[in-house]
């Protein structure tokens, strides 16, 4: 027997419905939708969606304002993408998945969480807010569609 389960497709059409909207296409971060199957496919990859009244509970969720997915490694876990549509943003839903992300992930016994942020992302005053600080650069790490290149920020949450 496979020890992995494809993906519910419901969530993946969400998460591209998001993807598409969510990611300013000049910076080139948004996944394809084989990427996000794919990722899904592996047990150590989680994801969870939250609707705009901010329930978070993929099986219920029939209108999806934002994603995150995230990839476990060892005692860690990486917050590989993490979006909220733009017509649903400034009300708390980014906060309320975060949270979520950060609460589920810390009842599963990690001990670091991480992320890659591009230098300047207004995303980085939302996660200071929740205890990630910087500790690494990754100088010239993201291209932009005009060939421009943007540091990447590593950004870790240390769980107590
Ligand atoms: C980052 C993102 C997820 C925030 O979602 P959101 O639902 O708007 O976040 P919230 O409403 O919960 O905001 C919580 C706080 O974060 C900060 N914040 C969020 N967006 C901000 C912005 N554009 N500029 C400055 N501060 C911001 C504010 O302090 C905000 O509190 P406030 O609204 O009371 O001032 C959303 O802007 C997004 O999807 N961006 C594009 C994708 C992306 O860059 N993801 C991160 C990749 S590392």
């Amino acid at each position: 027997m496979p020890d992995f389960a494809p993906p519910p497709l419901d969530d993946v059409d969400r998460i591209m419905a998001i993807m598409a909207c969510a990611f300013p296409p000049e910076f080139g971060e948004a996944w394809n939708r084989r990427q996000i199957i794919d990722s899904l496919l592996l047990d150590t990859v989680h994801y969870a969606l939250i609707a705009p009244d901010g329930t978070i509970a993929p099986d219920r969720i029939d209108c999806a304002a934002g994603f995150y997915l995230s990839r476990s490694v060892l005692d860690e876990e990486e917050l590989l993408l993490f979006a909220i549509a733009p017509e649903w943003r400034r009300r708390g839903l980014g906060h309320a998945l975060l949270i979520q992300f950060i609460t589920r992930t810390r009842q599963s016994g990690k001990k670091r969480l991480f992320l890659e942020m591009r230098h300047n992302n207004p995303a980085g005053v939302l996660y200071a807010a929740h205890g990630f600080r910087p500790i690494g650069l990754r100088p010239r790490y993201y291209r932009t569609l005009n060939g421009d290149r943007i540091d990447a920020i590593t950004q870790e949450l240390v769980i107590e």
